[in-house]
């Protein structure tokens, strides 16, 4: 059967015009930047064949060469194949855009410079800030939930342990009799039962905040399963279940899961229907009630961002579509030329930061994917940068998810003094709701209601190791961070968690381990914790570091990159779980 299948490739391979072993040698030859271009090359020459000739001879590969279940291989490839064609044909196969997809692939060509690029920004800094005061009122609560990964065909009593990126679902190829039956609250094989959302949004409920951020991936993992009607079905039915258990606003972003194909944002110069509008008039729809007529018109014309005022607060929300940062959204590759702002998310930023700096307002910028690690393009990030150095003054709080851990990350005025004096904002990432990362969790603020500065965050969760999960989900405190860090770093009472604070306290990780292996045990609220010693604790404490992907320590040698790739289902540290990086990793490995 692998032979057959090899040779299926490699007859498509032959037909356009490649010698018969290229396209195996190519594909086994991989381990640096130029033989991964030569890789491009030969999928370019049968891209040029057409997409099916494409799709047919990577399929063929990818189960020939074992780099995934069948179904898993035929799935995939069939959505995200022609996206990856539509580029080849588009590109020079050796010039920078082939770089930055050698990297988003194979973790090769990473070390390409950053292209220059100066945002424009309508007025200069203000010479006197405004100063924001806390009066010194109670705080208010504030939920961030994130990473809910709804499987609305999770089966109770389905396969739990399984091959595939989840399990608990009655797939084509399950066994008839279960080794380890799917329990109806969860498992950490498998994206979240529509039980444990419900179980989520109740508790949400109970502890009555004022607003919630939702930090987005509604959609669950099995990727090369998911189409637009799921995609838009799955929406629709999170959107209504927080309508109807929430009495609160809520403020959500769009997560590289909420597409179909997943990561997929065309841009707008693509020319092409496949360009996730039906996402955004779903969204527009369905947040309408939260955000309002202006807003919700916004989402819909600016490709799933806004900016919306939370009721009777000075502070605005302004929530970014990431996706277009992000290197696994291969419609970033469709063309050598260089676009610095594509969708115009970043212009839309500094408009409506202008707008929150000229009316005294405050704003959060909330979206999915955190700007520090090495998922998201090194230009972008870079950009971002340079509107929160303009405007630090206006911005309160920077809020993503994406990474399913409990983590933060630190922007500095000058990266190369990373001092506290010189941090001027942070990123909080909220923990997932799914368990295929750890215990279900998500984030409680006290908000200071003059400043809108975050005064504590605290990690909620419930233990999916618990006699009593199956039967009923208990949610409670697993650490607030003012009482476990604040005594460390000498906090005083009424100061903020400010950027200052995080700093110090990435000062106290690096010479006090018991309080640097809390931290790693949070990550993850305990459940599914990952050693960290050594040269893991520099790598981490470097990036908290770094708000900026430049800044990161996430580039290590391409083996390395590959392999983790070629690891990463349900636990990969930037969350990519299993996509075309993923098979494409595993078949140079194997081949
Ligand atoms: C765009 O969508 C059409 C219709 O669904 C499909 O035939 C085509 O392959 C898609 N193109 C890409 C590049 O995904
Ligand atoms: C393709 O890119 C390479 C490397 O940047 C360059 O030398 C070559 O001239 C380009 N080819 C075309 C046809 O533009
Ligand atoms: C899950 O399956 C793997 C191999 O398919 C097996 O090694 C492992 O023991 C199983 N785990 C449980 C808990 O049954
Ligand atoms: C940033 O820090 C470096 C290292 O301390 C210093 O040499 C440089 O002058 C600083 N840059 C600015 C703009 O202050
Ligand atoms: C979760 O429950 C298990 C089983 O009772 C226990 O061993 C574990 O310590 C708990 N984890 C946390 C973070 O409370
Ligand atoms: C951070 O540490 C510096 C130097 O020790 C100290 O001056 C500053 O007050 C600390 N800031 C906070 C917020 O803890
Ligand atoms: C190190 O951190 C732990 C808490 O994780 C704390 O109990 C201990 O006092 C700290 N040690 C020092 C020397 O500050
Ligand atoms: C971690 O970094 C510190 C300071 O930069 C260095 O002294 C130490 O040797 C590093 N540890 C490892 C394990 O690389």
């Amino acid at each position: 059967m692998m032979l057959l299948l090899i040779a299926t490739a490699l007859y498509f391979a032959f037909a356009a015009g490649i010698s018969t072993d290229s396209l195996l040698s190519a594909v086994s030859n991989v381990d640096d930047c130029p033989s991964c271009l030569a890789l491009l090359g030969a999928f370019q020459s049968i891209a040029l064949g057409g997409d099916d000739a494409f799709i047919i001879s990577f399929t063929s590969l990818c189960i020939g060469l074992g780099a995934a279940d069948p179904d898993v291989c035929t799935g995939l490839i069939a959505r995200e194949g022609p996206i990856l064609a539509n580029d080849l044909r588009q590109i020079n196969s050796t010039g920078q855009t082939a770089e930055k997809l050698c990297d988003a692939l194979l973790g090769m060509c990473v070390t390409h410079p950053i292209n220059p690029f100066t945002v424009a920004f309508p007025k200069p800094p203000p010479a006197h800030p405004k100063v924001f005061k806390s009066r010194g009122r109670p705080t208010v609560p504030v939920v961030h939930l994130s990473d809910v990964h709804i499987d609305r065909f999770y089966t109770v009593g389905a396969e739990a342990n399984c091959t595939k990126s989840i399990c608990c679902r009655d797939f084509d190829d399950s066994p008839a009799v279960p080794t380890v039956p799917a329990g109806p609250n969860g498992n950490s094989h498998c994206d979240s039962p529509v039980t444990l959302a419900d179980s989520l949004l109740e508790e949400i409920q109970r502890l009555n905040p004022v607003f919630s951020i939702f930090t987005g991936d509604v959609v669950e993992g099995a990727v090369w399963l998911v189409d637009q009607p799921e995609v838009t079905a799955d929406l629709q039915a999170f959107n209504a279940e927080m309508a109807s258990k929430l009495s609160a606003p809520i403020f959500p972003s769009i997560g590289n899961h909420d597409s179909a194909p997943v990561n997929a944002f065309a841009r707008t110069t693509s020319h092409t229907m496949n360009n996730s509008q039906f996402v955004f008039d779903t969204q527009s729809a369905g947040w309408e009630r939260w955000i309002k007529a202006e807003a919700a018109s916004q989402v819909d014309h600016i490709s799933g961002s806004y900016s919306a005022k939370v009721p009777g607060m000075d502070l605005r929300i302004i929530s970014v579509n990431t996706q277009y940062w992000y290197k696994q959204n291969f419609w970033l590759y469709d063309s050598d030329v260089i676009q610095p702002d594509p969708n115009g998310i970043i212009a839309f930023m500094v408009e409506a930061l202008q707008a929150a700096e000229d009316a005294g307002d405050r704003a959060w910028i909330v979206g999915h994917i955190p700007l520090g690690k090495e998922d998201t393009l090194v230009d972008q990030s870079n950009y971002y940068d340079q509107v929160l150095q303009r405007y630090k003054n206006t911005i309160a709080g920077q809020f993503f998810g994406h990474s399913h851990k409990d983590q933060f990350e630190i922007a500095y005025s000058n990266y190369s003094e990373q001092t506290a004096q010189n941090a001027v904002g942070v990123a909080l990432i909220g923990p997932a709701l799914t368990p295929t990362s750890g215990n279900p969790a998500f984030k409680f603020y006290d908000i200071d209601p003059d400043t809108f500065e975050v005064m504590d965050s605290k990690v909620i969760f419930t233990n999916i190791s618990d006699p009593t999960f199956q039967i009923s989900p208990t949610w409670g405190l697993y650490y607030s961070a003012r009482e476990t860090y604040g005594p460390l770093v000498g906090l005083s009472p009424k100061e903020p968690l400010s950027p200052a604070f995080w700093h110090n306290l990435t000062e106290v990780f690096e010479t006090n381990n018991t309080a640097f292996q809390f931290f790693n045990t949070a990550i993850s609220r305990g459940g599914a914790v990952t050693e960290c010693d050594g040269d893991c604790v520099n790598t981490t404490i470097c990036d908290m570091r770094a708000f900026r992907s430049e800044n990161n320590c996430d580039t290590p040698t391409p083996g390395f990159q590959l392999r983790k790739r070629a690891a990463a289902s349900h636990d990969s540290d930037e969350c990519e779980g299993i996509g075309l990086s993923h098979i494409l990793s595993r078949m140079v490995l194997a081949a």
